[in-house]
């Protein structure tokens, strides 16, 4: 089959890299930005060259962003062509119409780059579908965040060398704030959520807190209790069939699997109604580990697959005060919500009782016009 690529950046170099001993598989073209001298030959400016190409069966968009990526894409699977992206920002934020495009085009519409980079997440939250019901999902799903907490714990690394070092590793987005305030996992948990549960969540419906405002001190209150400090996503389905959704730091004990995730990894895990649990564990982000994917999806295609991940988008009701635990709070100032919980010290911060996720999100939101360094972590 013959691909053309959006973009040729860290993720579309190495697509093209792996594909140029392939026999099935040929980059024939690629839309650059800037010019690309390692691959002139191939290279447009005008995307039209490619829409209107005939030869080309799979287009692969790397290039990142809502715009122009989503006119390309909407226009590439009218056109009759299948999609391969890693772009979870144009999923997350189109959800429904590029699922539903795709299913009326007969054309697959594949992401498994867009969530845990490197590891077939995705791809495997679709097959245990097939067999059995998914009940919750959690997981470190970026590789840029855990990278620094991870740099921070092991070595008391500074919180902006670190990130600086993940940049150029090519692990971090064009703007890093999504790394850091946590926007890039939020469109990760949309996408699993959506997936997992047959949804049809949006990024306003899942709260979010990043790392921006961690300091040391925070890192030492949660070794204080034995505990590392992870970015985690959770989704979850109620009885009642609501979800639940969010996006946090977390203080998650020293013997369990996400705190002895290391460097740029993720790990990401699904609990089923028979199977049980089952994690998903490699490196989250950088040139090989997601061009691998979206390189697997194009094999997919030509093994036959011509579908999303799942073919169902329900109207599900989501509630965040569902789930509820208690969390270390560092603020400066005092402040009625907190002096209402219970709490007790922890190093800078304090540790509450049990808390419901949306009215602790909501309070932390607030609080950062008082307190712009606050930062808040749950503890599991
Ligand atoms: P880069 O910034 O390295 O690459 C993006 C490329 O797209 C650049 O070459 C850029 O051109 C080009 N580009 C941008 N806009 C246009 C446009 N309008 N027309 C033509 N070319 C354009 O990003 P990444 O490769 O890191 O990421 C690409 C996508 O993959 C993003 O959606 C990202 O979220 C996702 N992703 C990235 C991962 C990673 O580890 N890096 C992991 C998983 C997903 P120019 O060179 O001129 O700037
Ligand atoms: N910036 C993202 C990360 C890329 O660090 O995980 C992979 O999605």
């Amino acid at each position: 089959m013959n691909i053309a690529l959006l973009g040729f950046g860290v993720v579309g170099s190495g697509v093209y890299e792996w594909c140029r001993d392939r026999e099935d598989l040929h980059v024939r073209r690629v839309l650059v930005r800037s010019e690309k001298p390692q691959i002139a030959d191939i290279a447009t400016h005008d995307f039209e060259d490619i829409l209107h190409d005939d030869s080309i069966d799979i287009v692969v968009e790397v290039m990142g962003g809502l715009h122009p990526a989503y006119e390309y894409v909407t226009a590439a699977l009218k056109a009759g062509k299948h999609v391969v992206t890693a772009n979870k920002a144009l999923i997350a934020a189109y959800y429904q119409e590029l699922t539903e495009l795709a299913k009326a085009q007969g054309k697959a519409l594949l992401c498994t780059a867009a969530v845990g980079g490197g590891i077939p997440w995705l791809v495997n939250l679709e097959r245990v579908k097939r067999l059995d019901s998914v009940q919750s999902f959690c997981g470190i799903m970026n590789g840029t965040t855990n990278f620094i907490l991870d740099a921070m714990h092991t070595d008391g690394s500074d919180f902006s060398e670190v990130l600086a070092e993940a940049q150029k590793l090519g692990y971090a987005e064009a703007d890093p704030s999504a790394d850091i305030d946590g926007l890039d996992i939020q469109r990760k948990a949309v996408i699993s959520a959506n997936v997992a549960f047959d949804a049809c969540l949006s990024e306003a419906d899942v709260p979010v807190f990043g790392i921006r405002s961690i300091l040391s001190c925070d890192i030492a209150a949660a070794e204080s209790r034995s505990r590392i400090c992870k970015m985690l996503a959770f989704g979850e389905k109620s009885a009642s069939g609501a979800v639940s959704c969010y996006v946090e730091p977390c203080f998650v004990p020293s013997g369990e699997l996400e705190a002895a995730v290391s460097t740029n990894r993720n790990v990401i895990s699904f609990v089923t109604e028979l199977t049980g649990k089952e994690s998903f564990y490699g490196q989250g982000a950088g040139r090989y580990p997601t061009a691998y994917n979206a390189v697997a999806d194009c094999a997919d295609i030509i093994g036959g697959v011509k579908e999303f991940y799942t073919s169902l988008v329900r109207d599900v009701p989501v509630d965040n005060n569902a789930a509820s635990h208690p969390y270390y709070v560092r603020f400066s100032g005092s402040d009625e919500f907190l002096s209402s919980i219970e709490a007790e010290k922890c190093g800078e911060g304090v540790v509450t009782m049990p808390v419901p996720v949306a009215k602790m999100h909501a309070w932390a939101a607030k609080a950062k016009e008082a307190d712009p360094g606050v930062f808040i972590a749950g503890l599991i």
